[in-house]
């Protein structure tokens, strides 16, 4: 049978046309299992194209995983050891859903933001400085020759409260130099520079018109000298000043930032809230308030 027939056979058949009488009929079977395998074939065709999209779809999706278990099937040594690329142990964070065991990087959380130094709010009236309301004096900022006040009521009052509850814990405070003015301070500075010579002088005692003493908030406790670092007082005064209100205003390892060397026994009122962020964090005034403590080259 020729190409025609067969043509005319699929057409009389597909189109409802039984009359097919004039066609040899064994030649249908043979037409119908070509064009069943050419379907076929099609069918399986876009079968394996499918399959080959589903495995990239999951290859794709599951790649993480994958490599994972590869990882783990290798040895016990950490993944890095063998590449040499070194590890990081996961930290603090093991709630994160996108760690897997054997991730190396975890973002460290931001450092909390100490308390210091505070937004200073500086303000100067008739030649005072005062930071946030609370009066400043260091080389940096001096006080007028005018300027007298006395013994601060409140710090008084604090300082006497501080020193019964000292007594309490069966120490002994008393105050060996609170307030003195200008002239006094004048005094005793000059007196410290004809013996040891300015520079010296200029490390342990302040020049008139930048001495704490000025200002009636300060006092020296007890023994105005390096004997007193270490002793039970001292370390008493330290750990419950700032309860009271007070600092020790030049504390240990911060000379450069305050200009003066330690002084275990000078105490600076300031109030209760300033006084335990200073001494819970071990810094000075200046730290506090972002602030210098220079003398001008004029002095
Ligand atoms: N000893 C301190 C610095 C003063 O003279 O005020
Ligand atoms: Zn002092």
């Amino acid at each position: 049978m020729d190409n025609n027939n067969d043509n005319e056979w699929f057409d009389d058949y597909f189109e409802g046309n039984n009359n097919t009488d004039n066609i040899d009929k064994d030649t249908r079977p043979q037409k119908n299992t070509t064009r069943h395998i050419r379907w076929g074939a099609i069918a399986i065709l876009v079968l394996i194209i499918l399959l080959i999209a589903l495995l990239v779809f999951l290859i794709a999706v599951f790649k993480d995983d994958i490599k994972d278990d590869m990882n783990k099937n290798t040895s016990d040594v950490p993944a890095g050891a063998q590449t040499g690329i070194t590890t990081t142990p996961p930290t603090t964070d093991t709630t994160d859903p996108a760690r897997s065991d054997t991730t190396t990087t975890t973002t460290e959380p931001e450092p909390p933001k100490p308390p210091y130094p505070v937004e200073a709010d500086i303000e100067v009236i008739d030649g005072v400085t005062y930071i946030n309301g609370i009066l400043i004096v260091n080389k940096t900022y001096g006080l007028p020759e005018w300027f007298d006040p006395g013994v601060d009521p409140v710090a008084q009052a604090k300082l006497e409260e501080m020193y019964a509850a000292a007594a309490q814990d069966g120490l002994t405070l008393w105050t060996a130099s609170g307030y003195r003015t200008y002239e006094e301070q004048r005094t005793l500075y000059e007196d410290y520079a004809a013996v040891d010579g300015y520079d010296a002088a200029d490390t342990y005692s302040a020049r008139p018109g930048h001495s704490e003493h000025e200002t009636g908030l300060t006092f020296d406790v007890n023994d105005p000298s390096s004997t007193f670092d270490g002793t039970p007082e001292a370390q008493w005064l330290e750990q419950h000043c700032a309860e009271y209100g007070f600092i020790i205003r030049y504390p240990k390892g911060k000379e450069d930032i305050t200009g003066f060397m330690y002084e275990s026994w000078h105490v600076r009122y300031v109030g209760e809230e300033v006084a335990k962020v200073v001494m819970e964090n071990g810094i000075c005034l200046e730290e506090y308030f972002g602030i210098t403590s220079v003398y001008s080259e004029s002095e």
